[in-house]
C-alpha cells in the first residue's frame, strides 16, 4: 500500500513525506545493498530512461544516479547547463514538457528550489531534488541510513548540525529528523540560522514524531550526541561570502576537542562531502576511526536505487 502511494511521486524537499513513506525507502535502500554486497545485480529499468539536468557541479550524486539506474539496465542521459536550453532560450515549463515525453524521470541538481518544483509540475514524470540552494532531500536518506546502520533505530538518538545552519544540508536533516523522531540541534553562530520559516513547519512535526529542533550557537550543546555532521562553510554559488564565512565558523570546526566535547567514544562523524579539510573539519576527524562519511557516501547510490524503485515503479 505504501509502494503504491510512492509510485509516480517526485522528491522535492521530503516534507510531504510520511513516517512511513520514508521508512519504506530506508528499508528498499538496505535490502538494494544487501543485493549488491551478494552481488545480485537485477535489471530493473531495462527499458527506462532518466534525465540528470545539472547546474551545479556533482561527483556523488551524479555517480549514484547514473550507475544505480545503468546498473539495472535503465539508460541515464547527463545534460549539464552548457547542453540543454533550460532557462536559458525556452522556459523551465516548457523543457519539462518535453522531457515529460521521453523520459521515464528526472533529476535536477541547481540553484532555485521554483526550479525543480516547475519541472515536478509540468513534466508528468517523478523529480528528483539532487540538491538545490534550499534542500538536498536524497542526501538526507542516506545520512539516516548510515545512521541506522550504526546505532538502529534512530527514534530519540541525537544528531547535532555544527556549522553553517542556514544551508541545505542542515535545512533536509531539520526535515528528516523531524519526521522520523530524532533529536535535532543547529549549532550555528546566529546570523547563520536556519530560516524561521521552515523552523514553524518541522516544530509541530518534530513534535509529533517525538522528535525535538534546536537551534544554539553553542558546541557545548555535541553532549552526548550519536553524531556529529558537519558540511562546507561555502556552498556552491556562495563562493563570494567566503571571506564572511570562515570569520563566521571558525569557532565552528569540527575537531578532535569538539568530538571529545559529546562525552561518549561512540559518537560518529558525519559529512555530505565534498570536504575541506582544515576548515569545517580536520583530517584527523574526517579520516579517523568515529567518521562514517565514505559509508554515508556509497549510500547516497543504494537509498537513490531504493527511490527511483519505488517512484518509477518496476
Ligand atoms: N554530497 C553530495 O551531494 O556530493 P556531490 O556534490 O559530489 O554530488
Ligand atoms: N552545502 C553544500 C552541499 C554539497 C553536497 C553545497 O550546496 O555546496
Amino acid at each position: 500500500m505504501i509502494l503504491e502511494a510512492l509510485k509516480g511521486r517526485s522528491l522535492l524537499t521530503l516534507l510531504d513525506y510520511s513516517e512511513a513513506e520514508i521508512r519504506c525507502l530506508l528499508d528498499m535502500a538496505k535490502s538494494v545493498k544487501e543485493e549488491q554486497q551478494r552481488g545480485k545485480i537485477q535489471q530493473r529499468f531495462t527499458g527506462k530512461t532518466l534525465a540528470l539536468l545539472f547546474e551545479k557541479r556533482s561527483t556523488r550524486t551524479r555517480c549514484a544516479f547514473e550507475t544505480a539506474f545503468g546498473e539495472e539496465g535503465g539508460h541515464p542521459v547527463f545534460l549539464s547547463r552548457e547542453d540543454i536550453q533550460l532557462g536559458a532560450k525556452e522556459s523551465i515549463e516548457d523543457t519539462a514538457r518535453v522531457l515529460g515525453r521521453m523520459f521515464s524521470a528526472i533529476q535536477f541538481r541547481g540553484f532555485k528550489q521554483s526550479t525543480v518544483e516547475i519541472l515536478a509540475k509540468y513534466s508528468g514524470v517523478p523529480v528528483y531534488n539532487g540538491l538545490t540552494d534550499s534542500f538536498h532531500p536524497t542526501q538526507a536518506l542516506a545520512d539516516i541510513m548510515t545512521l541506522e546502520e550504526n546505532f538502529g533505530s534512530v527514534k530519540g538518538r541525537k544528531l547535532c548540525f555544527v556549522g553553517d545552519g542556514r544551508n541545505n544540508v542542515a535545512r533536509s536533516l531539520a526535515v528528516i529528523s523531524a519526521k522520523l523522531g530524532i533529536r535535532f540541534t543547529v549549532i550555528t553562530p546566529p546570523s547563520l540560522n536556519p530560516d524561521p520559516e521552515l523552523l514553524e513547519r518541522c516544530t509541530p512535526l518534530a513534535a509529533a514524531s517525538g522528535g525535538e529542533i534546536r537551534i544554539s550557537p553553542d558546541t557545548g550543546e555535541v553532549r552526548d550526541a550519536d553524531a556529529i555532521y558537519t558540511d562546507v562553510w561555502v556552498s556552491m554559488g556562495e563562493e563570494a561570502k567566503r571571506e564572511e564565512r570562515i570569520r563566521l565558523l571558525q569557532d565552528y570546526q569540527v575537531n578532535r576537542q569538539l568530538m571529545e566535547k559529546t562525552g561518549r567514544r561512540d559518537s560518529i562523524f558525519l559529512h555530505c562531502l565534498p570536504a575541506v579539510k582544515g576548515e569545517e573539519v580536520t583530517a584527523d576527524v574526517i579520516d579517523g576511526p568515529q567518521s562514517r562519511a565514505w559509508d554515508e557516501a556509497e549510500n547516497r547510490k543504494h537509498t537513490i536505487k531504493a527511490l527511483m524503485l519505488a517512484t518509477i515503479g518496476i
